[in-house]
């Protein structure tokens, strides 16, 4: 069955269950006809472009006078939510670019504004389509992620799905990468096409930097960029007052930011900064419990301690990333097994062996690199 197919059945199901008056499951057929429509028109040129864009306009509003509101729940951060089901009949290529994950914000430690900024862009958007609109409240579609190695851009976004059970679609860079024109354009057409099937959903171009490392000379970097921006901005026809459009966020991370083009971060793009700054004492001592919760612990581990301990060099100014000290937690649970492999009885994660660990593992946060993401994020607001 091709899209316009697809397209066509939910919107006769969807019919037949006004009729019975149905109304919860007519919305979901017309949300799932205008996910097709909407493949369809960004594959069309004009005029069907317009056609499909009418029949789109059409079906939103008859979605709006369906007499029904349903208050979806937010579980709390807590709350194991079950994971993202795949669904059968989504094609092949699609489903081998889901990201699996089972993590979800219980198992970050500190940055709470940030993930109390990515419930507000990710969950009001999917979770309250008719108070977003009816308030204006778009949200950014497009966030930019940045900060040093380590401090957590991939693992949040891996968690925040999990939290919000929605489904992310990832391509590395590298696979959107291709040497002629046209196929690096259908790569990203197919990220984005998957996503408009599994709506809503989330776009995740991680180490975004990587796509623009390499030396342009074939165009492939300039098209591509161009092809992102058109799809941040819901470019199909009517840009302008089709803002509600399918709930697809991209969220793109990169530890080196300031070589992107600056066009691509701009209000409507990539139009929300986020820095993931170096772990915090209260993080860091999150980290540590999250990284040992299963551990036999000896009674005078104190965690607090190593957290203050993994503070920022006062002299050198280095700190820790959230990976250091996962590693630092690595290298006593190693010792540990290490001990019992060799015989020892009832052997337990000690102090000695988490400060001797942490005294094996170096910093590996310079402050000039801070600085460097402090400055790119301070010029980078000003031309949004
Ligand atoms: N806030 C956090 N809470 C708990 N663990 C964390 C946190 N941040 C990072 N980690 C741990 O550190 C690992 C590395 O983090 P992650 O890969 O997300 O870093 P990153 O910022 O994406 O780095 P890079 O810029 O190199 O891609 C994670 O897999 C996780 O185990
Ligand atoms: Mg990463």
């Amino acid at each position: 069955m091709n899209e316009f197919d697809k397209a066509v059945m939910f919107k006769n199901k969807a019919k037949e269950a006004m009729k019975n008056k149905k109304y919860a499951e007519a919305k979901k057929y017309y949300a799932e006809a205008i996910k097709y429509l909407t493949i369809l028109r960004n594959r069309s040129k004009s005029p069907m472009k317009e056609k499909f864009q009418m029949i789109i306009d059409t079906l939103k509003k008859t979605i709006k006078k369906i007499p029904i509101k349903e208050k979806p729940e937010t579980p709390p951060d807590d709350v194991e939510r079950p994971p993202f089901k795949i669904p059968k009949d989504l094609p092949e290529n699609c489903k081998k670019i889901i990201l699996k994950t089972r993590n979800n914000f219980k198992d970050i430690a500190g940055l709470k504004e940030l993930k109390e900024d990515l419930r507000k862009t990710i969950e009001y958007p999917i979770k309250f389509p008719e108070e977003t609109e009816k308030w204006g409240f778009l949200g950014e579609r497009g966030i930019l992620m940045h900060g040093p190695p380590g401090c957590g851009k991939t693992f949040l976004i891996k968690c925040a799905s999990g939290q919000f059970g929605v489904p992310i679609i990832a391509m590395p860079p590298d696979r959107i990468l291709q040497k002629y024109v046209g196929e690096s354009s259908k790569s990203v057409a197919e990220l984005y096409d998957c996503a408009a099937l599994l709506s809503p959903s989330l776009v995740f171009i991680d180490e975004i930097d990587r796509l623009f490392a390499s030396p342009d000379s074939s165009g492939v970097i300039s098209q591509i960029t161009s092809q992102i921006m058109q799809l941040l901005s819901g470019v199909g026809v009517g840009a302008s007052t089709d803002k509600i459009d399918l709930p697809i966020i991209t969220i793109a991370a990169s530890n080196h930011p300031w070589v992107l083009d600056s066009a691509l971060i701009r209000r409507g793009r990539l139009g929300k900064i986020v820095y993931v700054p170096p772990p915090t004492k209260e993080a860091r001592k999150t980290i540590l419990e999250i990284n040992l919760r299963k551990i036999p612990l000896s009674s005078d581990v104190n965690l607090n301690l190593i957290a203050d301990k993994t503070s920022k060099d006062a002299k050198s100014g280095w700190e820790y990333s959230c990976k250091d000290i996962s590693y630092i937690c690595q290298a006593a649970r190693l010792e540990a097994m290490e001990r019992e492999i060799d015989g020892e009885e009832n052997v337990r994660v000690t102090q000695s062996m988490l400060l001797k660990a942490l005294n094996s593992i170096s910093r590996t946060i310079s402050p000039k690199q801070v600085k460097q993401y402090t400055d790119w994020e301070k010029r980078a607001r000003t031309n949004l």
